[in-house]
């Protein structure tokens, strides 16, 4: 098999030979999802170049099962011992266990512990997993025989479970579509007007088909997104554009796209873009927020979004009488869900059918599905959104539709012929 230097071995082993049981999860080396086995030792697919891997023998985990195809030791005792949930950190987890136990065989709980501390999950917890890596060191005889069908007083093994261990899970990026790619240039700055956007260095780049800043978007792809929960207490709600329209209010916030032959060209084309930024003020924190020395929004006084007065009965009268009072000001923390399976969306505009197909992981599809529909000035009936197993969501794939949903239409690009550089809307 040829590959082109540059190319990852995660993407060798993806999208060419189609292993799509090493999943990525940070292609930064940090989260292990991406492990499989060179020579036998644990390594990394996103780290590695696909020419590096010549010679090696490289073992991914649709290796991991036996020759007659029932579960290997390791993936029989995630099942068993419940050490997945969404699977996506699975085959990670099934290599780097494998290999640990082929070093000691007869690993401590605290040995176990060691043995999976580069790898993070975020669903199942690290207790099964340990309890798995135990399981899987046992002597054979009698493993496998745990499970049962019977529905009350015993563990029953959740059905996807087979799959997810085998590598034969089916999220969204391993959809497989000869589909363009799409990049997104994102904010360095927490707080920041755009002075200007020069996008011309990406226009001559080849296999590059579209770019679009916000002056692109027109109708309600350039209107702000939806509130997710419009609560009347919420006076003042502010939502993002799907591509940062004047200013940028957070590192990360979407500011241009690129859709491209591929990722590696699209990626490339995305760093050709020149922003130039003027620097405001970040507001960090509840008491800064409060001070509202600086303002997150210009048309937001005092960054108060919402206010919330709740009593019950006679408050005032019952705080007086009572002996004792307790006066508190609560700071509530912000959660930020971290999924192993980023955002990903793919999509594919029919022009037979004239329908976009898009795939995308989100715990709320129809909603998805009704926001797209809405942004693209398409019926509802013209859209299907399709999401496949989903790597995790702890609520922030409720969110719909997030900025790259419906930029991710931009795969209605497809039926446009190759080479044809176009800025503007579909
Ligand atoms: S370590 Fe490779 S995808 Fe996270
Ligand atoms: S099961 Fe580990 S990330 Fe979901």
């Amino acid at each position: 098999m040829k590959v082109p230097a540059r190319r990852l071995l995660s993407d060798a082993l993806r999208h060419d030979l189609g292993l799509t049981g090493t999943h990525v999860g940070c292609e930064h080396g940090v989260c292990g999802a991406c492990t499989i086995l060179v020579d036998g030792a644990p390594t990394r697919a996103c780290l590695m170049f696909a020419v590096s891997a010549a010679g090696y023998e490289i073992t991914t985990v649709e290796g991991l099962a036996r020759p007659d195809g029932s579960l290997g030791p390791v993936q029989q005792a995630f099942r068993e011992c419940h050490g997945l949930q969404c699977g996506f950190c699975t085959p990670g987890f099934l290599t780097t266990i494998t290999a640990g136990i082929a070093e000691n065989p007869d690993p401590t709980e605290d040995e176990a512990r060691d043995m999976v501390a580069g790898n993070l999950c975020r669903c199942t917890g690290y207790q099964n997993i340990v309890k798995a890596v135990g399981r899987a060191a046992e002597p054979g005889p009698g493993r496998g025989d745990r499970m049962t069908t019977k529905m009350f007083g015993a563990k029953v093994p959740r059905v996807e479970d087979d799959r997810l261990v085998r590598g034969t899970g089916r999220y969204v990026d391993d959809v497989a579509l000869d589909a363009l790619h799409v990049a997104v240039l994102r904010s360095p700055h927490a707080h920041a007007r755009i002075v200007s956007i020069d996008v011309d260095a990406v226009l001559d780049v080849e296999g590059v088909h579209l770019v679009w800043t916000h002056e692109d978007l027109t109708g309600a792809m350039a209107e702000p997104l939806p509130l997710l929960i419009p609560h009347p207490t919420l006076t003042e709600g502010r939502t993002q554009y799907a591509l940062a329209k004047d200013e940028v209010n957070y590192v990360g916030e979407a500011i241009a796209i690129v859709v491209a032959e591929d990722r590696y060209v699209a990626e490339d084309a995305i760093a050709r873009i020149a922003v130039e930024f003027g620097s405001l003020p970040a507001v960090v924190g509840i008491e800064a927020a409060r001070a509202a020395e600086h303002l997150v929004h210009d048309d937001v006084p005092g960054n108060v979004a919402a206010t919330t007065e709740q009593s019950n009965g006679d408050a005032p009268a019952a705080i007086a009488a009572a002996p004792h009072t307790l006066s508190l000001d609560l700071d509530i923390e912000r959660s930020a869900c971290m999924p192993m399976e980023g955002r990903g969306t793919a999509a594919r505009w029919d022009p037979d059918q004239n329908r976009l197909q898009v795939w995308t992981s989100t715990q709320t599809s129809t909603g998805v599905r009704a926001a797209i529909a809405a942004r693209l000035g398409l019926d509802l009936g013209q859209v299907d959104v399709i999401t496949p197993d989903v790597g995790g969501g702890f609520g922030v794939k409720i969110v719909h539709p997030w900025p790259e949903e419906p930029a991710g239409a931009a795969g209605r690009q497809d039926a446009r012929p190759a080479g044809e550089v176009h800025r503007g809307p579909p």
